[in-house]
This record gives C-alpha cells, structure tokens and sequence, in this order.
C-alpha cells in the first residue's frame, strides 16, 4: 500500500439535503450524527488515512455548522479539563485536530458537478479526491488508497464502483464497463444515470468517491445544467470516458468492502445500527435489545 502525500480532498457538503427534512433545515445533512460523529468527520478521517492533509469543504448556506465542527471550542476544552474528563475532551479536540480543513462556499446548489468546479482555484493543477458524505467507507476496507494507487499507475481519472443487487441500480449512477488484466479494476466506456434494471449496461453502481484530474476543472466549465438543471459530474465524466484525448482513461475500481449509505432516511437508520453493533461500548447491549426485538416482533 502506498500512502500518497499531499493529495488533497473536496468535500461537497452545499446540497439542499431536501430527504432528510426539517433535521437539514438549519444544518447540512454531513453534519447528522453517525453513532455519535457527525457524517463528515468519517469522511475527513478517511481522506487523512489515504494520506491526504489538505480538506476543502464546499459549503452552502449552513456554512457555520461544518466550520464550527471542525474549529477549536475553547469554552468547552476548558471546562472538561478543570472536570479531568481526559476522555471526553479528546472527542472534542479531535476534529479539529485532523486536517487543515478549508471553506469554500458554493453560492446557489447548482448541482454536484458546479460544487467540484467551485474548487478550482483552491486545488492549482493536480490530482486530488472527491468523498460524498454521502457513502461513508469502513476505515477496515480502504477504498481511497487503492484509488489513489490506481490514478497514479495509469494517470487515470478514477470513479469507484460497487455491485449492486438489479433491482437497486435505477437508484445509482450505472457504469458500462470493460475488463482490465487487474480484477479489481475496469475501464469506464460509458455511465447512465439510475437506469431501470432492464436498461442498465451492468450491475456496477457509482458510489460516492472519485480521483479526479485537473482536467476535469476545463470540462465542467463546459458542461451545460443536466438531469434537474443541476451541473451534473456524471455528464463531465461522461465525457471524459467518450474522449481519452482530454485527460487519459477513466477507470472504475470495485469496492467489495463494507459500505454505510447515509444519504437516504432508511439506510441512514441502518448505518447507525451497522456501525453501533461494531463498537465496544455499544455493540453487545444493542445486540442484546436487537435480538429481544426481534424476538417480540416475530411473535
Ligand atoms: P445529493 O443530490 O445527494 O444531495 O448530492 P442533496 O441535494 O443535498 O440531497 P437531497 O436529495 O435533497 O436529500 C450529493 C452530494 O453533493 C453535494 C451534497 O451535499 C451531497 O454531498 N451537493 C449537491 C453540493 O455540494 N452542491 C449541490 O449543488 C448539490
């Protein structure tokens, strides 16, 4: 495994979060706790694992919430050392600790593929990494790394993939495909936004991470308002796919390890419950209580 230095890593976090009203009213749907983490705290401890130091979070208009999270709380540091609470005041320094976390704001939520380009300036001239809040990544299973990895070895534009069930892929980005002498890696022909399980060209459904080049940058620009008039980073990988003239092949690599989607109410609830039965101080009083549940429930 080679740890890249110095890549660094945009967040989007300006959406509307409009699935998970009134909780992202007055705050961006990253920062609804996972366990007891706001989503985006995963999602910077994973880019820090694969050796990105650098964060760039695209902000809409709940900026303060993410800031604030990611800030020192002197008030709060304070008080839990005068109380010798060591435990906790770690919890509380650790965040803003992680990274050098930077802002930037998006104005109007035009769409995912215009929040990337908001970037531009902040990123210069090289490679670097998109994580959705969306899809958080078991720190066990590093998806990033690998990524990171393959975009270096190839100067490839890389998008990651996951085997869905079919009756799953009209919810995901669908990517047609060939295979590449690595098991793990294929080469994108072509994507198609949540087709129907008898459109679909694969069983392949784009989650939430992306290496992307700095090329990527001139062909937003160029991308004209997609699928709900939002400037849509599919299309621009899209087209980055038709032509490998512009910036080298894209390639997808499969993730096979465990994944938690937080992006929908339902599975937001499982995540919770996934991730709570993996901890020490929770996992076996919630497995008990599980277990009686589904005992009452199946009598
Ligand atoms: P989604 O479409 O899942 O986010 O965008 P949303 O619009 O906030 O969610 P719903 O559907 O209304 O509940 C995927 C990611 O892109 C970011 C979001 O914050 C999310 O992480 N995004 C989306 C932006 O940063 N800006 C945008 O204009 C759109």
């Amino acid at each position: 495994m080679t740890i890249t230095p110095g890549i660094k890593t945009v967040i989007p976090a300006a959406g509307l979060g409009t699935r998970f009203l009134p909780a992202t009213k007055a705050m961006p749907k990253e920062m609804l706790p996972v366990v007891d983490k706001p989503a985006i705290q995963y999602v910077v401890e994973e880019a820090v694992a694969a050796g990105s130091d650098d964060v760039l979070v695209i902000v809409g208009r709940n900026k303060n919430a993410l800031a604030n999270h990611f800030d020192r709380v002197a008030e709060l540091e304070h008080t839990l050392e005068k109380k010798g609470d060591a435990a906790k005041l770690e919890k509380v320094m650790a965040a803003s600790r992680l990274a050098d976390v930077h802002f930037v704001r998006q104005g109007d939520p035009l769409g995912l593929g215009h929040a990337v380009l908001r970037a531009k300036k902040h990123v210069g001239n090289e490679t670097f990494a998109v994580l959705l809040g969306d899809d958080l990544i078991d720190a066990r299973d590093p998806l990033l790394t690998r990524m990171i990895d393959v975009s270096r070895a190839q100067s490839a534009t890389v998008i990651a993939l996951m085997e869905v069930e079919p009756d799953q892929i009209h919810l995901y980005g669908c990517a047609a495909v060939d295979e590449t002498p690595e098991s793990d890696v294929v080469k994108v022909k072509y994507l198609v936004e949540k087709p129907s399980a008898s459109d679909a060209p694969s069983n392949l459904a784009v989650i939430g991470r992306y290496v992307l080049k700095p090329e990527i940058f001139e062909v937003l620009e160029q991308t004209q308002p997609g699928k709900g008039g939002e400037i849509q980073l599919t299309d621009a990988l899209e087209a980055l796919a038709a032509d490998e003239s512009l910036a080298g092949p894209v390639l997808g690599v499969i993730f096979r390890g465990r994944r938690y989607d937080t992006g929908d109410r339902l599975d937001y609830i499982k995540s919770n419950v996934l991730l709570a039965l993996d901890r020490e101080d929770l996992g076996p009083a919630l497995e008990s209580w599980l277990k009686e549940l589904t005992g009452r429930l199946s009598a």
